[in-house]
C-alpha cells in the first residue's frame, strides 16, 4: 500500500496528507474510526438533484476516506451506511440503498483485497434480501483471511439492536447453565457484539452539521472522541478527514481519571 501512496498513482495531495500525519506520534493516532456518513439528502438537494442521486456520489466519498485509512494504517474504520430507522423511509429510496451495497461488493471487493482489507458487516439480517445476504457472506468470507485494516459496514444497524441481541445471547448461554450471570463482565459482553475483538471507538466522525449519535456504537463510543462538520457526505474529502485525525491528537482524553503530570 505504500508503494501505491509513494509510486506510481499516488498524487502530491496524497502523499503530502500521508507525509502530514506521519508527524503524529503514534500514541496520539486513532486505532478505531467510526464515521456517520450524512447529508446525502441535503448534498443532492443542494445541487438540485433527487435524494438518491447524493447516496450514488456517497458511494465514491466512501470508496476515497476507505483508501485513505488504508495508507494511513488505520486499524479499524467503522462506517455508518443503514440503521435500523433506516426502514422508515420511502420504498424506493430503500430499495436504491440496498442495490447500493450490492454494486459496491461487487466492483470494490478486489480493490479491499488488494489493500489487504478485512470486512465484517454489524447489524441484523433479517429485512436483507436473500441474494444480498449471499454476496455480504461471500465478500466477509473472500476477504477473512486478509491481515490489513479491520472494514466494518453498520448495515441494517442499531446500537439498542446490537445491545439487546447480546444480552439475549448471554441470557440463552445463562439458561443453558453455559455461564454463570454473575461472571457476565465488560469483556464477556464484548465478545458477543458485533464488533468483538475490535478495540473500542477512539473518534466518532459526523458529517452535514446534526450533532447526535442516531442509535450508532452506543456501548463501543462509551469514551469516543466526537469530531462534527457541516460538510456533506458527498463532499468530505480525506484532507478535512486527516484534520479531523490531526484535532484528534491534541485531545485530553482522561478516561474518567487525571491529567498525567508532564
Ligand atoms: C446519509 O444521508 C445516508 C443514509 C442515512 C443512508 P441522508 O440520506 O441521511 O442525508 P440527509 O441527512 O437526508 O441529508
Ligand atoms: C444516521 O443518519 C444513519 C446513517 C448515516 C446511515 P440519519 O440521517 O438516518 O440520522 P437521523 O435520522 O438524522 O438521526
Ligand atoms: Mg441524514
Amino acid at each position: 500500500m505504500w508503494k501505491k501512496i509513494l509510486g506510481f498513482g499516488a498524487s502530491k495531495e496524497e502523499q503530502d496528507l500521508v507525509s502530514l500525519y506521519d508527524k503524529v506520534p503514534e500514541d496520539r493516532r486513532p486505532r478505531h474510526v467510526a464515521i456517520i456518513m450524512d447529508g446525502n439528502g441535503r448534498w443532492a438537494e443542494g445541487q438540485g438533484l433527487i435524494r438518491t442521486a447524493g447516496h450514488a456520489q456517497g458511494v465514491k466519498t466512501l470508496e476515497r476516506i476507505m483508501e485513505t485509512c488504508v495508507d494511513l494504517h488505520i486499524e479499524v474504520l467503522t462506517v455508518y451506511a443503514f440503521s435500523t430507522e433506516n426502514w422508515k423511509r420511502p420504498r424506493p429510496e430503500v430499495d436504491f440503498l440496498m442495490n447500493l451495497f450490492s454494486e459496491y461488493l461487487d466492483k470494490k471487493i478486489q480493490k479491499m483485497d488488494d489493500n489487504h482489507v478485512r470486512l465484517r458487516f454489524l447489524g441484523r439480517e433479517d429485512g436483507m434480501s436473500e441474494a444480498l445476504l449471499q454476496k455480504m457472506h461471500a465478500a466477509v468470507d473472500r476477504l477473512a483471511g486478509n491481515d490489513g485494516m479491520v472494514f466494518n459496514i453498520a448495515a441494517n444497524y442499531g446500537g439498542q439492536d446490537e445491545i439487546l441481541r447480546a444480552a439475549q445471547t448471554l441470557a440463552a448461554r445463562a439458561k443453558a447453565g453455559e455461564i454463570a450471570p454473575e461472571d457476565i463482565d465488560e469483556d464477556v459482553f464484548e465478545s458477543v457484539l458485533d464488533t468483538a475483538g475490535d478495540p473500542p471507538v477512539d473518534l466518532v466522525i459526523r458529517t452535514s452539521g446534526d450533532l447526535r449519535l442516531s442509535n450508532f456504537l452506543l456501548w463501543q463510543a462509551a469514551y469516543a472522541e466526537f469530531w462534527f462538520t457541516q460538510t456533506n457526505w458527498p463532499d468530505f474529502t480525506p484532507e478535512e478527514f486527516v484534520d479531523a485525525l490531526v484535532d484528534f491528537a491534541h485531545r485530553k482524553r482522561r478516561f474518567g481519571g487525571l491529567d498525567k503530570k508532564k
